[in-house]
């Protein structure tokens, strides 16, 4: 009775075991295969693998280079380990232990040169490729200072703004296609990083220290980037775009930022924040506007780093894609949103230390957003490279 027992039960665990195997094994390899898919696509936004610069193709380079070298060490590896399982396999009812081995010169040697020579060849390319970037920045034709805020980042074109000072916008970096970048890199509060995966690597923007990061865009479009170092509540919403014009488009950019009038204002001629809402008053201790008199808020550096007094400069806020560092997509809905209650839409954001729900009416937000949103040049946006890409950040995404 109990042999029997033994019997019937002993093959069928061993089938359902073997068949959870097939089946656990065919759902691993569907989902890394989808994940493997999801990772394709020349033109993911965040994708370093999809270069558009020439800082990120000789990263490319190197990438693919390890990539090849890894595949042929993987390949070695297991070729070997199969040959050694299927030629040192028991046969038959060998009973002896096979001979003790301890050590063998020869292939100590051989497994110290192999690797070292592996490193070797990833490692003269790898500082190579370093020199050229630190030569890269110092050749910038156009140098761009990058300011880290928390959270929130300001941009300044030394020299293209009005009467030879610099031009300063913010989480817009726009750039001619073709010309050499230098980007300077500064922060007084806390350590940030900015990347760009489709143009440049990574880099830290720490206090104290300017780091610098030189490439030259290749393709018109829009690119997207991030903070990548946790700097504090609302570090994931502390995004940019860069885009990529023509050097006529981004040539006129620059002068639509310097000379033309926010096209709300009832006097042009004067260009006086009056012309604005009133209720735009308790916007311009922080918020700076080119053209108006709204230009009094602090810019870059100065300050304290806790500041509430510094924030995004909003000339041609019209043309922007997003608010607050990628936090809404800039549409007529989502400025409400926003103004109604910044804390809403961004935990921690130095706007609500003042701007609270409540402090605007609805009559307020219902005139500031459409004064906000035809802060434009007098011809319009710059279009070029939104029409050779489309937009990848889901609109209206948190
Ligand atoms: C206490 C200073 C302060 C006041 C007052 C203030 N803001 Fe802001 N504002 C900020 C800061 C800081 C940010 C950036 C928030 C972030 O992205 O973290 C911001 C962001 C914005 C943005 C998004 C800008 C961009 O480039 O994405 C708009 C639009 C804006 N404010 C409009 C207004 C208006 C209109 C008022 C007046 C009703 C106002 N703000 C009052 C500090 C202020």
């Amino acid at each position: 009775m109990e042999r029997r027992d033994q019997d019937d039960q002993s093959p069928t665990p061993r089938r359902r075991s073997f068949a959870f195997r097939i089946v656990s094994l065919t759902a691993l390899a569907l989902v890394v295969g989808l994940v493997l898919v999801g990772c394709g696509g020349d033109n993911n936004p965040y994708s370093h693998i999809s270069p558009r610069s020439s800082t990120t193709r000789d990263i490319q380079s190197l990438y693919k280079l390890v990539f090849w070298m890894a595949l042929i060490v993987f390949i070695g590896v297991q070729l070997f380990i199969v040959y050694t399982a299927l030629r040192f396999r028991q046969r038959g009812n060998e009973a002896d232990r096979p001979a003790q081995i301890h050590g063998n010169k020869r292939l100590e040697i051989a497994w110290t040169l192999i690797p070292a020579a592996i490193l070797l060849v990833i490692l003269i390319p790898t500082i190579q490729t370093m020199f050229e970037f630190s030569a890269d920045a110092q050749e910038g034709e156009y140098v761009i200072d990058v300011y880290g805020k928390q959270w929130w980042w300001e941009i300044h074109y030394p020299g293209l703004g009005p009467n030879g000072g610099p031009l300063i916008t913010a989480n817009e970096v726009r750039l001619p296609e073709d010309r050499k970048i230098k980007l300077q890199l500064h922060s007084n509060n806390v350590i940030h990083s900015f990347w760009a995966p489709q143009l440049f690597g990574k880099h830290d923007v720490i206090p104290g220290h300017v780091n610098e990061i030189g490439f030259t865009p290749e393709n018109p479009g829009i690119y997207y980037g991030e903070c990548t170092e946790f700097c504090g509540v609302a570090h994931a919403l502390m995004r940019f775009t860069m885009v990529v014009d023509p050097q006529e488009e981004f040539d006129a950019w620059v002068a639509s930022y310097n000379t033309e009038r926010p096209a709300f204002d009832a006097n042009p001629q004067t260009g006086d924040v009056s012309e604005a809402p009133r209720s735009f008053g308790i916007c311009i201790g922080c918020h700076a506007i080119n053209g108006t008199n709204a230009v009094a808020a602090q810019a870059g550096l100065t300050g304290n780093p806790y500041s509430v007094g510094a924030a995004p400069n909003l000339t041609l806020f019209g043309c922007r894609d997003f608010i607050a560092a990628g936090a809404l997509a800039n549409t007529p809905e989502n400025l409400a949103i926003w103004l109604h209650n910044p804390a809403g839409v961004k935990e921690g954001n130095y706007m609500a230390l003042q701007i609270k729900e409540g402090t605007l009416t609805q009559e307020q937000i219902n005139e500031l957003v459409p004064y906000l949103l035809s802060l434009k040049p007098a011809g319009g946006c710059p279009e070029t490279a939104r029409q050779e890409q489309n937009l990848h950040m889901e609109q209206g995404e948190e």
